[in-house]
């Protein structure tokens, strides 16, 4: 078995895969979403000593497994340096203490396996990564060959959906309070600009969304829950249109035979319904997760691991250092 850490932003987790057939054995994850809402975002130093405290506990209650554990895999980049660092210095810990191999693992690479938990799914895959940290589509050919073809040069479209939501003092996380909001909105009451609408270039950018929702915000000053709920609606409308403008541009060139969404933000229905149709006018299939392992989570850090495993990939426990800002998804 492998036990596998995740604590990249500010969700504490550990789970448990069998190497034999990649079943999830134990999967626990403590979100520590109550302690940053009133701060409308995720504060670093906090979610540091939420991970210190609640990951010896997640740890304790995966005590009867210890025995079978044959490697520890660990979520070293990118992410948060702090709360990084928490998951691997307990994997180093695990590493010395048990003695064996540990595993670095990429986020964004994480998310992509998330696809592979209880799923046959096969590579090569075109993959949608919608996070709070990144937008991103990966050419995902092999365990090894990932290619990054298009990023945000600015917010992500999660974060996007987290700032609009602390414009209005919504709470933390944005984005499931401001879809839940736009059900009861107007989307086309506010005619937001689409990012990037009129450029050829392959990226994502959601900072002038954002601004131009800042502006409406305060040009109605006191919301209604009537505005508030045209405002999200408004917004998710066009920070929807622009992934769709983006992706539709790259499928027009690339044809993908099939197509996944993954990160936290995929859990979005409004999002997940409007990319179908678009995959359906290409006949290519969306997948996606299982919707407990869109978010951070640490099965999909085992089921990646599993993959380093076979192939006999381990890091020097010397040399696993975190990466926080790292891009390349190695
Ligand atoms: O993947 P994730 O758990 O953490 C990162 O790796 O960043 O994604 C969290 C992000 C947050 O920004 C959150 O607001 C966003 O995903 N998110 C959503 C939805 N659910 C979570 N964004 C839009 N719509 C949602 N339903
Ligand atoms: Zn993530």
């Amino acid at each position: 078995m492998i036990l596998s850490i995740e604590s990249s932003c500010d969700d504490s987790s550990i789970a448990i895969t069998r190497v034999d057939d990649a079943k999830v054995l134990f999967h626990k994850k403590i979100s520590q979403e109550a302690e940053h809402t009133k701060y409308g975002g995720v504060v670093p130093e906090l979610a540091s000593r939420l991970h210190a405290k609640e990951l010896p506990r997640i740890l304790e209650s995966a005590k009867e497994y210890l025995s079978d554990i044959k490697a520890v895999a660990v979520t070293n980049e990118p992410g948060l340096s702090v709360t990084l660092l928490e998951g691997v210095a307990m994997a180093k810990a695990l590493s010395i203490a048990l003695k064996i191999p540990i595993i670095g693992i990429h986020h964004l690479k994480a998310h992509i396996y998330s696809l592979f938990i209880d799923n046959i799914v096969k590579f090569p895959q075109t993959v949608l990564l919608v996070s709070g940290g990144h937008t991103q589509i990966i050419e995902a050919k092999n365990h090894a060959d990932m290619e990054v073809i298009a990023t945000s040069i600015d917010d992500s479209f999660g974060e996007s959906f987290d700032k609009v939501a602390k414009m209005m003092s919504l709470g933390y996380p944005g984005g499931p309070i401001i879809e839940q909001l736009a059900r009861s909105g107007d989307e086309n009451r506010f005619a937001f600009p689409i990012p990037l609408l009129h450029s050829n270039r392959l990226a994502f950018s959601y900072s002038g969304l954002k601004n131009a929702v800042r502006l409406e915000i305060e040009k109605l000053g006191d919301l209604s829950q009537q505005d508030k709920s045209d405002v999200a609606a408004s917004f998710q409308k066009a920070a929807t249109e622009h992934i769709l403008h983006k992706t539709r541009y790259y499928f027009r060139k690339k044809s993908p035979k099939s197509v996944a969404i993954v990160g936290g933000a995929s859990a979005n229905l409004y999002l997940r319904n409007r990319l179908e149709i678009l995959c359906a006018s290409f006949n290519a299939p969306l997948l996606v997760a299982k919707l407990k392992y869109c978010s951070d989570n640490a099965a999909m850090v085992g089921r990646c691991a599993l993959e380093s495993y076979k192939n006999n990939e381990f890091s020097s426990i010397n040399e696993l250092l975190v990466h926080p800002k790292s891009s390349k998804i190695n």
